[in-house]
């Protein structure tokens, strides 16, 4: 059986954390779909067409991974894409106490279930907001997130 997960969030922009759950889930199941969503009523600090290039351009060397973008609801996703499988990562006690209200909610609407993957220790204390707030105050993310990222972050806040 052949197994496809989709792992969705706003990126604004995936940081290493996100990146490390890409990779992770690429190599326990058979194909995975980064979904990116587009909240048209949102402005981000990218666009969503920017946070899916930033994505792929990271995440080329995974041959059984894509980007996608979404909007509205991601069980209606699933159902139009024939996935029943979330992945997301798990910081901590506040990620699961969200996360699993979601999986629960994603569940109920739509018969989705949702695997956790705990984030790297090194990982834990990451957010893409913390990020940008650290980039717009000067400081410095090497590490924090891939340098392609940390210059784009850099050109449009810096
Ligand atoms: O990276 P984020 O912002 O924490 O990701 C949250 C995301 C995009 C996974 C979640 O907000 C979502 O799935 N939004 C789509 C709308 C939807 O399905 N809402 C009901 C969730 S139970």
């Amino acid at each position: 059986m052949s197994v496809t997960v989709v792992c969705p969030g706003s990126f604004d922009p995936a940081t290493a954390g996100h990146l490390d759950v890409f990779e992770r889930a690429a190599a326990r199941f058979d194909r995975v779909v980064v979904a990116v969503l587009g909240n048209p009523n949102k402005q981000g600090t990218f666009t969503v067409a920017e946070r899916c290039e930033l994505i792929a351009a990271e995440t080329a060397h995974l041959d059984n991974l894509e980007v996608d973008r979404f909007e509205g609801l991601l069980v209606d996703y699933c159902r139009a894409h024939g996935i029943d499988l979330v992945c997301k990562g798990i910081r901590g006690a506040a990620d699961m106490d969200y996360e699993l209200q979601m999986a629960q909610m994603n569940r109920r609407v739509g018969g989705v279930e949702t695997v956790f993957v705990s984030a790297s220790p090194e990982h834990t204390f990451l957010s893409s907001s913390l990020i940008k707030e650290v980039v717009r105050g000067g400081g410095e993310v090497t590490g924090l997130v891939p340098p392609r990222i940390a210059e784009a972050l850099h050109r449009r806040l810096g």
